[in-house]
């Protein structure tokens, strides 16, 4: 950890960049409200905001960067899509993203899922390399990459990523994982780290938040701060917003973290399997899965 800003720690990257422990998290915040709610989250202090190429609200997300107007100031990832991880696509869509979003360089730029059915995931780490070392992508990372495909682009290339953004939420979190990628100096990323708002109804997330006078979300994402993750939670109202940047006051106690770690189910799930999703993640698959809603 080292400087503070709004309240909120940076963590130190692997290459030197500094990243805002917690962000907001912008999967499934739909796009015709992400530009209010990014607009909503900044003027709250959010300096750290994570989106997607198939979240389908990069242009919205960098609408609102502008009507800040501080853009410089705020750390901004983005992924790549699964569509896109050969080297042409790779270059095309980083174009795109950057365009999106109105910036000169991305902060933090993530293969979004390994697809390993496609094997296509070396290649598109080794454009990303490419992209870092042409300035337009600051730092780095994959996002729901498991051990074994960690060794494969970690041996191709030599370059170990700065983040794995994983699934990580009291009823499903992954020890082993993390433990994988603390040896490696990988910082792990939470999303879904509400799970999907499910884990503030646990007992011992609700006994621990009784006792500190916090509520149950500010509780689960004080555990996430304390296992040292980067944490992106999600939400489009304004004063919950506020209430989870408001996470640094309070600690809990190693009996209160045990007792939520013990929560872990693997049937918990709440996103994809990292061994099988290889949707294109285009607008289209998008839209079929339910995964984007262009209209309230
Ligand atoms: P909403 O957007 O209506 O506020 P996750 O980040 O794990 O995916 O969880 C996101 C879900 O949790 C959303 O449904 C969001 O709803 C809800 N949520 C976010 N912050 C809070 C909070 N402080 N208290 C209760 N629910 C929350």
């Amino acid at each position: 950890m080292s400087n503070v800003f709004n309240g909120v720690p940076t963590v130190s990257l692997s290459g030197g960049v500094d990243i805002p422990q917690l962000g907001f998290g912008t999967f499934q915040i739909w796009p015709y409200e992400a530009q209010q709610a990014v607009e909503d989250a900044l003027a709250l202090g959010y300096r750290h905001i994570d989106t997607a190429a198939a979240y389908c609200n990069e242009a919205q997300v960098g609408a609102a960067l502008k009507a800040f107007g501080m853009a410089d100031e705020i750390f901004v990832t983005t992924k790549l899509r699964n569509a896109d991880h050969g080297r042409e696509d790779a270059l095309r869509a980083c174009d795109e993203s950057l365009s999106n979003l109105g910036i000169n360089a991305i902060d933090l730029y993530l293969i979004h899922w390994p697809a390993p059915v496609n094997d296509r995931y070396v290649e598109a780490w080794k454009t990303l390399v490419e992209l870092q070392e042409r300035g337009m992508v600051r730092s780095i990372g994959v996002s729901n990459f498991l051990p074994e495909h960690l060794d494969r682009i970690i041996e191709a290339t030599g370059v170990v990523p700065a983040v794995n953004q994983i699934e990580s939420h009291p009823r499903f979190w992954q020890p082993e994982l993390e433990a994988y990628c603390r040896e490696r100096g990988i910082v792990v990323e939470a999303y879904s780290p509400l799970g999907h708002g499910k884990d503030i109804e646990s007992e011992p997330v609700c006994a621990a938040a009784e006792r500190l006078g916090v509520t149950p979300a500010q509780v689960v994402l004080r555990w996430h701060v304390q296992k040292g993750h980067v944490v992106l939670p999600k939400s489009t109202k304004p004063a919950r917003m506020k209430q989870n940047m408001d996470i640094y006051g309070f600690e809990l106690d190693e009996s209160e973290i045990a007792a939520i770690d013990a929560l872990h189910d693997p049937a918990c799930m709440v996103s994809q399997d990292p061994y099988t999703f290889c949707a294109p993640q285009t607008l289209e698959d998008m839209l079929a899965r339910g995964s984007v809603k262009l209209e309230p």
